[in-house]
């Protein structure tokens, strides 16, 4: 077992809240070599995981809250109408939740599964302490017979400690996924079927391809708060790495990509700026007119996605939709690997 996984277990049994796990400490240096990566490639792009400073968390709750912004709300109604099924098909389970912010619409599957004062573990995975803490704050009150031991790292940094949490559902809500590019996402599954133990569940939230009207309204809400989130990207730049960047001269765009089915979204400058990355000191020249891509937000098809997570042992035993089928949840098994192996025909002559 290794060093995390002990102090993980430590924690869960003496009811500690938060847990850091190792590098999570090591942010500026990691954010200024993220930033550096991306400012020498071309096009330009940023980790879309620095959105999630303090501030970033609150706005993307705000984000929630908007009129546009139909994920947050279609899923909560899914989770809300089908909570109760998912807990029959899991059976009593430690909940792992990947990137969970506020935990708010968690609080409806916290519902079913301690319903009557029953144990439960909830253990939520995030960069952002601050979220973490606001989770921990809320579901204390509202679900006192939840045990919640939280991790603040990327989401890898969890994975060490899955096996010692079976049986579990690990969850992943919010289309989070579809933050991923292709090629992270394949390493995503990887990693996590790699760590989970066979016939554990993972529920997967994943946002449909629709109207891109739709999308794109969702992306520049009226009130402007995806744009302050954007635009905060650039002042955690100038505060944690010096950068001395005129915000003004920043603004958010967000816009469809018919043939990748992805929204992305830009910090587009308007003038020439230079980014000073104090803790490396090396800087980076905008021209006039460059965007930067700062995100990207994938939708789905759910044939495509269904084969993709079988490819990494995940069998699908339930999914959940809206009404207007824009959004999808789904509810997997992970397959033993002797199950995984066994060819489909055989493959010798016996
Ligand atoms: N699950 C919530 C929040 C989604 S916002 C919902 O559906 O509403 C994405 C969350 O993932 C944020 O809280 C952010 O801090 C976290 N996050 C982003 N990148 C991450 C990473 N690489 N590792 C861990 N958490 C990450
Ligand atoms: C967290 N993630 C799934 C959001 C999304 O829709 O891609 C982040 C977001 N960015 C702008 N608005 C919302």
């Amino acid at each position: 077992m290794s060093l995390f996984s002990t102090r993980f277990r430590d924690a869960v049994t003496n009811g500690t809240a938060l847990v850091q796990a190792p590098g999570a400490e090591d942010t500026v240096m990691t954010f200024a070599r993220s930033v550096a990566a991306g400012l020498s490639d071309d096009p330009k792009w940023l980790h879309c995981r620095f959105l999630y400073d303090a501030e970033g968390s609150r706005l993307f709750e705000r984000i929630t809250e908007q009129p546009e912004y139909y994920p947050t709300r279609t899923e909560a109604a899914i989770l809300q109408a089908h909570a109760d099924e998912i807990r029959a098909l899991t059976g009593p389970v430690a909940i792992v939740e990947l990137g969970s912010g506020y935990s708010v619409k968690t609080e409806h599957l916290l519902g079913a599964y301690a319903g009557d004062g029953k144990d439960v573990l909830y253990v939520p995975v995030d960069v952002s302490a601050s979220a973490l803490r606001e989770a921990n704050r809320s579901i204390a009150s509202n679900f006192p017979a939840v045990r919640f031991t939280g991790i603040t790292g990327p989401y890898p940094s969890a994975f060490p400690v899955l096996r010692q949490l079976s049986p579990q559902l690990v969850v992943f809500l919010g289309s989070t996924i579809g933050n991923f590019n292709p090629g992270e996402m394949t390493a995503f599954f990887s990693a996590l079927s790699g760590h989970m133990p066979a016939h554990d569940f993972f529920l997967l939230g994943a946002d449909l391809v629709k109207d891109p009207t739709v999308l794109e309204a969702a992306y520049n809400d009226a009130a402007g708060i995806t744009a302050r989130f954007t635009k905060n990207y650039f002042v955690r730049l100038n505060r944690e790495l010096g950068a001395e960047l005129d915000l003004d001269a920043i603004e958010h765009v967000a816009v469809w990509n018919p043939e990748w089915e992805r929204m992305e979204i830009y910090a587009h400058f308007h003038r020439a700026q230079e980014i000073y990355i104090e803790p490396l000191d090396e800087s980076y020249q905008i021209a006039a007119g460059e965007r930067i891509l700062i995100e990207i937000s994938r939708k789905f098809r759910l044939p495509m996605l269904r084969a993709e997570l079988a490819k990494h042992g995940f069998r699908s035993r339930r999914s959940f939709s809206d009404e207007k089928g824009w959004f999808a949840l789904l509810l997997l098994e992970r397959l033993d690997d002797r199950l995984m192996r066994r060819a489909p025909y055989p493959t010798t002559k016996r």
